[in-house]
């Protein structure tokens, strides 16, 4: 029985890469931009995890486009797939967040959320058997932020055993366009400590790098930067829409990833990564694909792997590839010792294999891991957030809305929790000396100007 999820992108960023996800998805399923469908059985068998079927015949994806202003909404209705979606599920506003979360989260979301939540019901009630939602989104502006949060706590409340999957962009330097987008990211994290089950960490520092080092592209856009994401959300999604056993639906994702309920940050890779100049010079093995996966500079979030371990993983292997060849890597990769594993997970690295190749590749690899090292983007943006709230810079943007103050000292401590929770578990297990966690709480504050 297929069991369906609500989809839902909110802001500019989320619309972008949600507008490339369906494209890719419709794609791989033979959906033509009319959702007229034209393929095959194993292309057909899923398709109701993301698409109702109208009476008209056509697939429609069951997904929410949301934005506090109208012009990203309006060019996708003008762009390739625009007229795909139910014209109902273009939902915005006009005023915008102007960056700003507490826009977002307390006084312009709040006007149209009701008016959301309206449509997540009537798509929830259309599924036989909902699994959950997942939420396409940045951290960095106040619309994704702050309204996508908003809406996961919604969410969270009327249906509280579904799970939440969210695609969350960090913000990068690189191309940041607002200063606030420390402070806009961290209120987000401590929401989706608290209300998301599962977040696909997409950092644009890496996604950057990728594009300007592996890529060999002089000055990357949106565009190439959304195209990688597009190819992870199909990959990481590809286990519930093509026939397999693991992780094939959000819960058993989630069962398999996450060994403590806060630590629910996945680290994510894609293999092949090449320039298209030497793409046609690469071999391409199994052994290639896990070689290149595993490697930090093919991570989707600018984090190293060398510090800490992997608590648990999942590789999955697209096109016609060996299933045994993939074992014979996987044991490989243990035996080797080169990468750390938390050795009181048994078998805490699993692999699989989905037949159908993503568009226009023959195979490739996804690995979704949660690594320790996943904090490394939140110590990056929490020292930024800390330098300007010391000074207490810029806040009565976010007071003026009628946000306290005690809201970012709480945000700040669960961030700050989270890291330290992520770097207790990165050490080997000290239980045979004696040692409790606690017992070394302080040695592992990296954060020294926390440990004043
Ligand atoms: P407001 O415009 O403030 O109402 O909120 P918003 O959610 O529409 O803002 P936006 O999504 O533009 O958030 C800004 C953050 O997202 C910045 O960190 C940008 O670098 C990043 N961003 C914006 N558009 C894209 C995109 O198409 N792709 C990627 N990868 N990042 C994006
Ligand atoms: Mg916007």
């Amino acid at each position: 029985m297929v069991r369906e999820i609500v989809h839902i992108q909110a802001g500019q960023c989320g619309n972008s890469i949600g507008n490339d996800f369906w494209g890719v998805v419709s794609e791989e399923h033979g959906i033509n931009p009319n959702g007229i469908f034209h393929g095959n059985d194993l292309q057909n068998e899923n398709l109701g995890v993301y698409y109702n079927e109208a009476a008209s015949g056509r697939y429609v994806p069951r997904a929410i486009l949301v934005d506090l202003e109208p012009s990203c909404l309006d060019n996708i209705r003008g762009s390739t797939y625009g007229e795909l979606f139910r014209p109902d599920n273009f939902i915005y506003g006009n005023t915008g967040a102007g960056n700003n979360w507490a826009k977002g989260f307390f006084t312009e979301g709040r006007e149209i959320v009701d008016l959301i939540m309206d449509s997540v019901r009537r798509e929830a009630e259309g599924a036989d058997s909902l699994q959950g939602f997942q939420i396409a989104h940045s951290l960095g502006g106040g619309t994704g932020s702050g309204l996508g949060t908003l809406l996961m706590a919604r969410i969270r409340e009327e249906y509280p055993d579904r799970i939440i999957m969210s695609f969350s962009v960090f913000p990068s330097e690189n191309l940041s366009d607002t200063v606030v987008e420390p402070y806009n990211s961290i209120l987000s994290m401590h929401r989706l400590i608290q209300d998301a089950d599962e977040v696909v960490v997409i950092d644009n520092e890496a996604l950057y790098n990728i594009c300007s080092k592996s890529l060999k592209l002089t000055k990357p856009t949106f565009g190439d930067l959304n195209h990688l994401v597009s190819c992870v959300m199909s990959n990481v999604t590809s286990g519930f829409r093509f026939p397999g056993q693991l992780n094939s639906d959000l819960r058993k994702l989630a069962v398999n990833l996450v060994p403590f309920p806060r630590l629910h940050f996945f680290l994510t890779s894609l293999a092949p990564l090449w320039s298209t100049k030497s793409a046609s010079y690469n071999p391409l093995t199994v052994a290639d694909l896990t070689r290149e996966m595993m490697d930090a500079k093919n991570f989707m979030s600018a984090c190293d792997n060398r510090d800490g371990r992997y608590l648990t993983a999942a590789a999955i292997f697209r096109g016609t590839v060996s299933a045994m060849e993939v074992d014979e890597q996987m044991s490989l990769l243990k035996k080797n010792k080169v990468f750390q594993f938390a050795d009181w997970i048994p078998n805490n690295f699993k692999s699989s294999v989905c037949n159908e190749p993503p568009t226009g590749m023959k195979i490739s690899s996804t690995m979704i891991a949660n690594h320790t090292c996943v904090e490394q983007p939140f110590e990056r943006i929490l020292r930024k957030f800390k330098l300007m709230f010391g000074r207490k810079a810029f806040l009565h943007w976010y007071s003026a809305e009628g946000m306290d103050e005690l809201e970012f000292i709480e945000a700040d401590d669960n961030v700050y929790d989270l890291i330290s929770e992520y770097q207790q578990y990165g050490y080997p297990y000290y239980e045979d000396d004696g040692m409790s966690f606690e017992d070394f709480d302080d040695d592992i504050c990296e954060f020294s100007y926390y440990c004043e």
